[in-house]
């Protein structure tokens, strides 16, 4: 494409301006994990097509953004470290775990039922909640979160039994993630907690060392759960919300001027990004009913009951970490919402 040329030949961070106008566009160098080409399968592309030309067109092409993709750069940790750095101005496809090492306040973000659609998600995120969030997570880490991409809901399923409430859950074996904060949200619904390997989950599930496993739609089909798997609950209790990260020392040294056109770039290629994710995932769901699996939709007061059994217990534990007033805070922008 014109800006992918564009991108090739801005081989050197140079920003020299000569009578007004950019000579040598500034490099920003933009790394993820995901491949390219495929816009359904490579979402991260999408978001930095989007992001490129949008930056471009709004400075005069005063940047290049140089992207890394393929995690040519490295994995999701090192992409971390790199960032606060700064080696990398840009990462995408951080999450909350990820920053937690560096900024401890980050975890809210992992908070169960903290958000009953990913629009109110969006909304609290866009709004001064999710400005406060970045100016915090910016100071404990020399990380900016530019854009929070809240993507897919993790549900439960199960082989034994629908789940419509917690009162289901009630001595089923769940497997979890290795994430203490997980562990303490199956326990606080009822059920027990079983942390086992991703790799191991679909023998687990296929010769019932547990019942049931909790992980977004696409997640699921590619480990092929549905095949093990006879209920699915749409719950929503946690939200893969990756982020779009810039380095704090690199943002402030922008001009105000560019600093809104990143800001507004990055906005519009997380509008384009979750617009692909939200039709692939009802294509998802359609594809896990076609295996058999019954999808169960959760009633507000079901929905309710979850929030009520999970969301003290869990808040009590994650305060340790991130302090008591930003849960708060969160709790008060999704009632607004
Ligand atoms: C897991 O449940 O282990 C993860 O959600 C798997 C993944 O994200 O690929």
């Amino acid at each position: 494409s014109y800006f992918r040329n564009m991108r090739l030949g801005a081989m050197t961070a140079c920003a020299l301006i000569i009578g007004g106008v950019a000579a040598h566009a500034e490099t920003v160098r933009f790394a993820h994990v995901d491949g390219e080409g495929d816009l359904l399968a490579n979402t991260y592309w999408t978001y930095t097509e989007v992001f490129s030309s949008s930056l471009a067109a709004q400075t005069g092409g005063k940047y290049e953004v140089q992207v890394f993709p393929n995690g040519q750069m490295g994995d999701l940790e090192s992409l971390a470290e790199q960032n606060v750095r700064g080696s990398l101005q840009m990462v995408g496809g951080l999450n909350a775990g990820h920053l937690a090492a560096y900024a401890p306040v980050a975890s809210v973000l992992e908070l169960p039922y903290s958000f009953p659609s990913t629009a109110v998600a969006r909304e609290v995120l866009n709004g001064p909640f999710g400005q406060k969030l970045s100016d915090l997570v910016a100071e404990q880490s020399g990380v900016r979160i530019l854009a929070y991409l809240p993507s897919a809901f993790r549900n439960f399923s199960s082989s034994t039994k629908l789940i419509k409430s917690p009162a289901d859950m009630k001595g089923m074996k769940m497997r979890t993630q290795q994430v203490p904060i997980h562990v303490a949200m199956v326990e606080a619904l009822g059920a027990s907690p079983t942390p086992i390997a991703w790799a191991e989950l679909y023998s687990a599930l296929q010769t019932g060392v547990v019942d049931g496993q909790e992980n977004a739609p696409y997640t699921m089909l590619m480990a092929n759960l549905q095949e093990v798997q006879k209920y699915y609950t749409l719950d929503h209790h946690l939200i893969n919300m990756p982020l779009i990260t810039v380095n704090e020392d690199y943002w402030k040294a922008l001009p105000d001027e560019d600093k809104r056109a990143f800001k507004a770039a990055a906005d519009e290629a997380a509008f384009a990004m979750l617009g692909v994710i939200a039709a692939k995932e009802s294509q998802d769901l359609a594809v896990i009913r076609k295996a058999g699996v019954e999808i169960y939709q959760p009633t507000p007061e079901e929905f309710q009951q979850f929030v009520d059994a999970a969301r003290g217990p869990v808040a009590k534990i994650l305060a340790e970490t991130t302090g008591q007033e930003i849960i708060d805070e969160l709790t008060a922008a999704v009632a607004a919402a």
